[in-house]
C-alpha cells in the first residue's frame, strides 16, 4: 500500500518505520535528518502534490495542521486520512470545549470555568483554588506553554493575567492530585483498541525538576490502579454521539486520584514520545491495528531518552554536529538535519530519542544508557535525563 506520513518530529519517524515493518511503499515529508527505506516528500503540505503522490492514506502526526483543517482539505479532493476534521480537532485545540464535552457526558474531569476576562478568571480562581491549588490553561494550542499549575490564589491570577494577554480565553480547573499516564486509543468510527499506558516525563531535569518541556523521555507500560474498561466504553459512546468517533488518534491525559481516574485533556494525535516506545514495541502491524486488527501480547519494557540540546527548552541554537550513534541503536530522529556532505546537525529543541526494548526495566535502562553516553553534540555529551525508568527498574 502506498502511504505518506506527514510530519518532521520523533513521532513520525516512529510511524514511519512501523509502517515499513508491514512492508508498504511509505512516503515521509518534511522528515528530518534520519535515513532510511522510505521516499522523501519534501513539498509536505502542499495538497496539489499530494494529489500527484496519490497515497492510499496520509497520515498526519503533529497538532496544528489539524486543527487547521488539512483532513478535511484532502477529504475534499477525495483522499483518505488518518486523523480528525478541525471540527473533530476541537477535542484538542479547544479546552474549553473539550472540558464541556466531557461535562455533556459526564465523563471524570476536574471540575471547571471558563474565563474570558480578568474578572471572570478571578471569580473562578477564588471558586476553585483550595488548599492543594488551581490551574489555569490557555484555551488554544499553546505548543505545552499554556498551562500552569498554580499553588495558591496569588499565583493563579498572576498566571491567568498573563496567559489572557497571550492567548485571551481561558479553563480554570481545580487542582487534582495523583500520578499520570498516557491513555493512547486508536479510534475508528466503528470501535477503537486501546494501547498499553505509557508515562511521560515532563521535566528538564531528574527528579522531575527544572522546566517543563515537550517530554524528555517515556516509559511502557506503566501500572494503572483502576480499570479502564468503563471508561473507554463510556468514552467512545460519548464521541459516537457527537460525530467524533474519526479514524484517527485520541491521546487522553489520565490522572489516578484517590477517587478514580479523570481525565486531564485529549489530545488528537499520537502522544510524542509516547509514540515512540508504543511503536517500537508493537506486537502486530501497525496500519492493520489502525484497522482494528487485533494486536498480540505485549511483551518487555520499553524506554525513550531524549537527547537535548543543551540550550532546551529556551534555545536551540546554535546548531551542532551530532556524533557517535551506534549503528546498532534504535535512534529517532526528532531535531536533526543533513548537510550536503551527509553530516548530521541538530536542528530543534530535542533532537534525538533513544528507544530501548528489554525483559525488564532494568534491561532496557542499561541498554539506552550505554547508547547515550556514545552520543555527542560538538564533542560533548548532549543534555538527558539519567532517570528515566530507573524507579520503575528497581519496583521489579
Ligand atoms: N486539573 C489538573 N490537576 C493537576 N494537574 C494538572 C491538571 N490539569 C493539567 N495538569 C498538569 O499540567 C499538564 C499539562 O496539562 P494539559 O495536558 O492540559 O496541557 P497541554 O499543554 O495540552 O499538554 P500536552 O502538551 O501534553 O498536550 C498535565 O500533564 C498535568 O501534569
Ligand atoms: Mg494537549
Amino acid at each position: 500500500m502506498r502511504l505518506l506520513v506527514l510530519g518532521s518530529g520523533g513521532r513520525e519517524h516512529a510511524m514511519v518505520r512501523a509502517l515499513l515493518r508491514g512492508g508498504h511503499e511509505v512516503h515521509w515529508g518534511p522528515g528530518n535528518g534520519a535515513r532510511g527505506d522510505w521516499q522523501v516528500f519534501p513539498d509536505a503540505f502542499n495538497l496539489d502534490r499530494i494529489q500527484a503522490l496519490s497515497p492510499e492514506l496520509v497520515l498526519v502526526g503533529p497538532e496544528d495542521p489539524l486543527a487547521d483543517g488539512l483532513v478535511d482539505k484532502l477529504q475534499q479532493r477525495g483522499l483518505k486520512a488518518w486523523g480528525p476534521t478541525a471540527d473533530q480537532a476541537r477535542l484538542e485545540s479547544s479546552k474549553a470545549w473539550s472540558k464541556q464535552f466531557m461535562r455533556r457526558h459526564g465523563l471524570p474531569t476536574a471540575d471547571f470555568a471558563v474565563a474570558d476576562t480578568l474578572e471572570e478568571a478571578q471569580a473562578a480562581i477564588r471558586r476553585l483554588c483550595d488548599h492543594q491549588g488551581v490551574v489555569v490553561k490557555a484555551d488554544g494550542l499553546a505548543a505545552g506553554k499554556g498551562v500552569v499549575v498554580a499553588d495558591d490564589e496569588g499565583s493563579a491570577v498572576a498566571a491567568a493575567q498573563e496567559l489572557l494577554e497571550k492567548y485571551g480565553r481561558l479553563v480554570i480547573e481545580r487542582r487534582l492530585l495523583g500520578e499520570e499516564a498516557s491513555w493512547i486509543l486508536l479510534l475508528r468510527p466503528d470501535g477503537f483498541q486501546a494501547l498499553p499506558l505509557a508515562r511521560d516525563h515532563k521535566r528538564l531535569r531528574d527528579g522531575d525538576q527544572g522546566p517543563n518541556t515537550g517530554g524528555m523521555g517515556t516509559v511502557t507500560p506503566v501500572g494503572s490502579p483502576f480499570a479502564l474498561d468503563k471508561l473507554g466504553r463510556d468514552l467512545f459512546a460519548a464521541l459516537e454521539q457527537e460525530q467524533l468517533n474519526y479514524f484517527g488518534s485520541l491521546f487522553v491525559g489520565l490522572l489516578f486520584t484517590a477517587e478514580g481516574p479523570q481525565i486531564l485533556e485529549f489530545n488528537c494525535r499520537l502522544g510524542d514520545p509516547e509514540t515512540e516506545v508504543l511503536l517500537e514495541s508493537m506486537p502486530g502491524d501497525f496500519l492493520q491495528a489502525l484497522h482494528g486488527e487485533a494486536l498480540g501480547e505485549w511483551q518487555g519494557c520499553c524506554l525513550d531518552v531524549v537527547l537535548a540540546h543543551p540550550g532546551y527548552p529556551e534555545a536551540s541554537s546554535p546548531s551542532m554536529r551530532i556524533e557517535g550513534i551506534p549503528e546498532e541503536a534504535t535512534v529517532l530522529h526528532a531535531g536533526t538535519r543533513r548537510d550536503e556532505q551527509g553530516q548530521l546537525w541538530t536542528a530543534g529543541g530535542r533532537v534525538l530519542h533513544l528507544v530501548a526494548h528489554g525483559k525488564t526495566y532494568e534491561e532496557a535502562c542499561e541498554k539506552v544508557y550505554a547508547v547515550a553516553s556514545q552520543i555527542t553534540f560538538d564533542g560533548r555529551p548532549a543534555h538527558y535525563r539519567t532517570d528515566i525508568g530507573r524507579t520503575l527498574a528497581r519496583q521489579r
